[in-house]
């Protein structure tokens, strides 16, 4: 379903590439609002006029199979600039007569040297000289030129890399320029978009507000909202938005596992309670949360009985308000676009936040989602709209499950001090020397392993503390980050000689895949 009525945008049609929810960031980031859609959906739309452009993203199927997804190829003849992107290019080749090969032995994984054959509006500015490094992903490629187009570009192992037919208005090409490994990657969207689609840089989600707010107003009319407010950055935006709707017909409840950073619990009710004046209502659960876990091990268990305790806590506490109908929930829009396949079916798994997935049904709720169409850059610019600190503006995304996940074996109320201590000695040196925005999750964990060390004369025999830094765009995946030696060593000392309890500090390089980014 599309989303939302809007003047002017750029509607992606997902054919299921891991890398599609990049090709609606790199747009929106340029100014133009953009939309992925399902084959389904695209099926639902009467009314073209507010379309400015369609890209084709790419994806697993194939042209070369007698099933392959497919879109009407009266769509592509309506006179809207069309863009197809790897699998979107060998769709149009299919769709206009063109032959496609599937690459057996030359299939193109990684960067690939692309030469220039001929201009086009589409590549202004992309080539430095006569080349251009791009990345490529593909097994399956054009081989013979559909009829009314022609070559742009090409590589060594396919020579139809980018073509074009402009009377048309239909551009393809085999690499993606969305995944910053493509040089200048950016500039066939600028070029798409404004020279091709001729639509204007209007969007900015800083300007989105207004319209959120007075959107909730007329969804929740004189009822109330309920929200489980935890201090990051989506649930702190979730109740700026709607308090700012509604004032206190919202109730927040914070629910004080026991299990967070230390001090952020306190620090964040009483940023809410009294700077923002938002009616919270905080519940220390901390004795039930480690009663429950004691001697568990087991990740999923943990989760599992965490996740459970917190829907039994909220509930209880939302029955003592009455005639609530609602409940807001920070449902960003990657998790939208993960829960649905690119057919157009729902997956069986919506991904919900752990600690909220089932409450609205259980408790008969409505939900309202003011978050959903937006990515987690775009929602903390529009926290600043809304006046949101800096300091939870900016915060690493952290797991509902919080520092249970991250003390591998049972969870004991020492260990998760011992944890908080470490964890605020890195996530403070981060901030005094300029890296923690630079990184986009960073934590220590606690290893249940005791190994042996010696301080001053005597022998210790304590605990492991890992730590974690990671830069990632999504979480999906995420590259470990490179701290200069000195930096890890002033770490390593200060856990060492400031946290009893631990001895000795390793720093995790592990990349994900193969590794997650936290530890259970
Ligand atoms: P993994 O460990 O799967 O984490 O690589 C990816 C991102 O998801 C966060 N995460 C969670 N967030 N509830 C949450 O709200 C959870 O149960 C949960 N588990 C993992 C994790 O911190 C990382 O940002």
């Amino acid at each position: 379903m599309l989303i939302q009525n809007r003047k002017e945008k750029i509607i992606i049609i997902d054919f299921g590439s891991q890398v599609t929810k990049l090709i609606a960031r790199r747009i929106r980031d340029l100014g133009v609002f953009s939309e992925i859609i399902t084959i389904k959906d695209l099926y639902k739309v009467k009314d073209f006029s507010e379309i400015k452009g369609i890209i084709l993203s790419g994806g697993p199927s194939t042209v070369t199979k007698k099933n392959f997804l497919k879109i009407p190829k009266k769509i592509l003849l309506k006179k809207i600039p069309i863009l197809g992107i790897c699998y979107g290019l060998q769709l149009i080749a299919k769709l206009f007569g063109g032959t496609i090969k599937s690459l057996k032995k030359q299939r193109e994984f990684g960067r690939a040297s692309l030469v220039k054959r001929q201009n086009s509006v589409l590549i202004k500015n992309f080539f430095k000289g006569k080349k251009s490094l791009v990345w490529m992903s593909h097994q399956d490629a054009v081989t013979k030129l559909p009829k009314n187009f022609k070559i742009i570009a090409s590589t060594k192992e396919s020579k139809l890399t980018i073509i074009e037919n402009t009377k048309n208005k239909i551009y393809g090409i085999q690499f993606h320029p969305e995944v910053t490994h493509t040089q200048n990657g950016k500039e066939i969207f600028k070029n798409f978009l404004f020279s091709i689609c001729n639509i204007k840089k209007r969007w900015h989600v800083f300007n989105e507000k207004k319209r959120l707010i007075e959107e909730i107003k007329t969804i929740v009319k004189k009822d109330k909202v309920i929200c489980a407010l935890s201090g990051g950055v989506d649930s702190s935006v979730v109740a700026l938005l709607v308090h700012k709707a509604i004032k206190t017909r919202l109730v927040c409840i914070m629910v004080d596992t026991g299990l967070m950073r230390k001090n952020e619990f306190k620090h964040s009710y009483n940023l809410f309670k009294k700077k923002y004046k938002l009616n919270v209502k905080l519940i220390n659960a901390s004795k039930l949360y480690f009663k429950n876990l004691k001697n568990i091990s087991n990740p999923e268990k943990k989760r599992k009985i965490i996740g459970k305790l917190f829907i039994k806590i909220f509930e209880k506490e939302s029955k003592k308000h009455k005639n609530i109908k609602y409940l807001a929930q920070g449902t960003l829009y990657p998790d939208i676009i993960e829960s649905r396949s690119s057919s157009g079916s729902q997956s069986s798994k919506i991904k919900s936040h752990h600690n909220v997935g089932g409450l609205p049904k259980r408790m008969n709720l409505k939900l309202i989602e003011p978050l959903k169409e937006f990515f987690k850059d775009e929602v903390r610019i529009l926290g600043k709209s809304l006046g949101l600190t800096n300091s939870i503006r900016n915060k690493h995304p952290f797991p509902g499950p919080g520092l249970a996940i991250r003390i591998i074996g049972p969870i004991t109320p020492k260990k998760i001090k011992i944890l908080q201590e470490a964890d605020n000695i890195f996530i403070k040196e981060l901030i005094q020397n300029n890296l923690y925005n630079n990184i986009w999750q960073a934590y220590a964990g606690l290893l249940p392993i005791k190994t042996v060390g010696v301080m001053g004369d005597s022998r210790t025999y304590e605990y492991t503390c890992l730590l974690r830094a990671v830069i990632s765009e999504d979480g999906m995946t995420a590259d470990y980050f490179s701290f200069p030696k000195d930096f890890l060593d002033k770490i390593s000392n200060k856990i060492v000689n400031g946290v009893p309890g631990i001895n000795r500090v390793v720093y995790d390089i592990t990349s994900k895949p193969p590794s997650t980014i936290e530890l259970e």
